[in-house]
């Protein structure tokens, strides 16, 4: 590809480092998790919500369990400050919910977002400027000394103000543009609003350092929060956070290195909504812990729910294949993989254990609102019988003869292959009734009695072909007997292989469902019939007959 030779890498490598945390395998605990949804994610909106959809959505991430949320930017529009007044006046933040606003650098600016503040009773109040080569020189025209000077500027207002403002005020800084800093730079930067701010046990202050743009490869970014979380001020009075965007698709990489390199807390979306790609989806980082054990401290046992209001307020969609909540990302479309997952389902359940580990399902769909039936058997060209066995007998209670469902597999697959698409459940069991089940042409059974008297002797009436015929025969059982007497009907051109039946419940009324293979004496092929009634013996009929009359040459 023409082109790439215009691209220099634009990130710092961090020195020195010691990589500690690259032994660590796996995240032991949830951090401090802080929704930027209304703030970052509804900028980056075609249409950003009405009052009303931020008001449902801030009641919604409080539900789903969030104790920081950044509501806005108060001195930016009077939306975003009539929606902070909102919260405010309204009552609507909890006691143990803290919202958070940012703001920039600017006396006018921190001077409104303090009054948009007024009677809260707590909130953490977020100053940010950017500190990257490429802003320092492009946009700013600023040297070092002067940007750090805007922060100094903005870190010492903020503490003017918050003296003259009742309640209780934590302080946020972000380096913006962190990733394109040199991390020297970042790190004196943070080291001087740290000294402006004078953090304490008791007044802890939060150092975010954003992946605003995304230009490394994840563990570049670990060794740069490293080198922070090892060299910054004061550390033990700070909660160092991180704010990924997914630029190169990696937030959330960079969001699980990142915390093994010491951070403490996320700033996320749901579903990863932000600028251009977003920023990192906590839905997927909180499972991901969950997945190992974890309790990530949100509840996402819902995710309908959560998709449904955040399509809805949002006006975006799920992908299909987003990690956790994509609508296929329970479902299995491939034979091979449908299969282990039904015997996988199985074995988890005659062995009663309690760990999850079921084939090609990272977590158990139930645990996230999600069904196994309706979501996980997918049924296309690729499908196989394990799979369409699995459905028909969780979702339609008919259990197939292993044999039956080879042979019903292939086809419909065929169906699904020539008509392009993908079948539903209601599909495939269509399919069964209407090629398999109670066939009655050209051989229909009307009658069939029998009497016990030295083995069993089947007296059968019914049509073939138009004509009508009334014949008897004797057997070892019930349907050996009607199919030896069918065979004065047509011809001896078949045995009976393969019989079972199970009761079946239809409608509240009680059904028997009998299938029964035949071997073709001409080519020994397989040809199967099954039979639906009240009667157990007129159902394993029906089943013959279907199967005789299924059966070609
Ligand atoms: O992405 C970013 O850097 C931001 C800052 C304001 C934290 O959103
Ligand atoms: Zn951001």
């Amino acid at each position: 590809m023409k082109g790439y030779e215009k691209y220099t890498r634009q990130f710092f490598e961090a020195k020195p480092v010691t990589m500690d945390w690259r032994n660590k395998t796996y995240i032991d605990k949830a951090p401090y998790w802080c929704s930027v949804d209304l703030r970052d994610g509804n900028q980056a909106l075609i249409i950003p919500m009405s009052l009303e959809e931020k008001l449902e959505f801030f009641k919604f991430l409080v539900k789903v369990g969030f104790k920081e949320i950044e509501i806005g930017f108060p001195a930016a529009s009077e939306t975003e400050y009539d929606f902070c007044r909102a919260l405010i006046e309204q009552n609507l933040i909890p006691d143990d919910v803290t919202i958070q606003v940012l703001t920039q650098s600017r006396e006018h600016i921190i001077a409104k977002t303090f009054e948009a503040l007024k009677g809260a009773k707590h909130a953490i109040v977020h100053l940010y400027n950017s500190t990257s080569v490429a802003q320092r020189e492009q946009v700013f025209k600023k040297d070092k000394k002067e940007i750090i000077d805007i922060a100094v500027f903005g870190a010492k207002l903020c503490k003017q103000y918050r003296e003259k403002t009742e309640g209780h005020f934590t302080f946020e800084y972000s380096p913006e543009s962190f990733t394109g800093t040199e991390p020297e730079f970042a790190l004196e930067i943070c080291n001087a609003v740290i000294d402006v701010w004078q953090p304490s046990e008791n007044d802890k202050v939060i150092i975010n350092l954003p992946v605003t743009v995304s230009h490394s490869m994840p563990h570049v970014y670990a060794n740069q929060v490293e080198y922070m979380c090892k060299n910054l001020n004061n550390r033990e009075n700070l909660i160092i956070s991180l704010h990924p965007h997914n630029d190169r698709g990696c937030a959330v990489a960079d969001s699980e290195m990142g915390l093994l390199a010491g951070a403490d807390r996320i700033e996320g979306t749901l579903f990863g909504n932000g600028e251009r790609t977003g920023n990192v989806d906590i839905i997927t980082l909180a499972l991901n812990m969950y997945s190992q054990g974890v309790d990530p401290g949100l509840d996402f046992s819902n995710l309908p729910e959560i998709t449904e209001v955040y399509e809805r307020v949002t006006r975006m969609h799920v992908y299909e294949r987003q990690p956790y909540s994509g609508k296929l990302v329970f479902a299995a479309f491939s034979g091979s993989h449908q299969d282990a997952i039904a015997k996988g389902m199985k074995w988890r359940e005659e062995k009663g254990t309690g760990y999850w580990n079921v084939p090609y399902l990272p977590i158990d769909p139930t645990d996230v609102g999600r069904v196994y039936e309706a979501d996980v058997i997918r049924i296309n060209s690729q499908s196989g019988k394990g799979g369409i066995g699995y459905l028909l007998e969780t979702q339609f209670s008919m259990v197939l003869p292993a044999k039956m469902r080879e042979d019903f597999g292939y086809h419909v697959k065929s169906i699904s292959d020539h008509a392009h698409k993908e079948l539903m459940p209601q599909e495939v069991y269509d399919i069964l009734m209407r090629d398999y089940t109670n066939i009655e042409t050209p051989l229909a059974v009307t009658e069939a009695h029998f009497v016990q008297k030295d083995g069993i002797k089947a007296y059968v009436s019914g049509e073939y072909n138009g004509k009508e015929f009334e014949v008897s025969a004797k057997g070892n059982g019930r349907l050996d007997a009607v199919s030896n007497a069918l065979k004065a009907v047509v011809g001896d051109s078949y045995s009976v292989e393969v019989y079972t039946e199970h009761a079946l419940e239809v409608s509240s009324k009680s059904h028997a469902a009998s299938y029964v293979g035949i071997k073709s004496a001409k080519n020994g092929k397989l040809t199967w019939g099954v039979g639906i009634d009240t009667d157990i013996i007129v159902s394993s009929v029906k089943a013959l007959v279907s199967a005789i009359n299924r059966m070609k040459d």
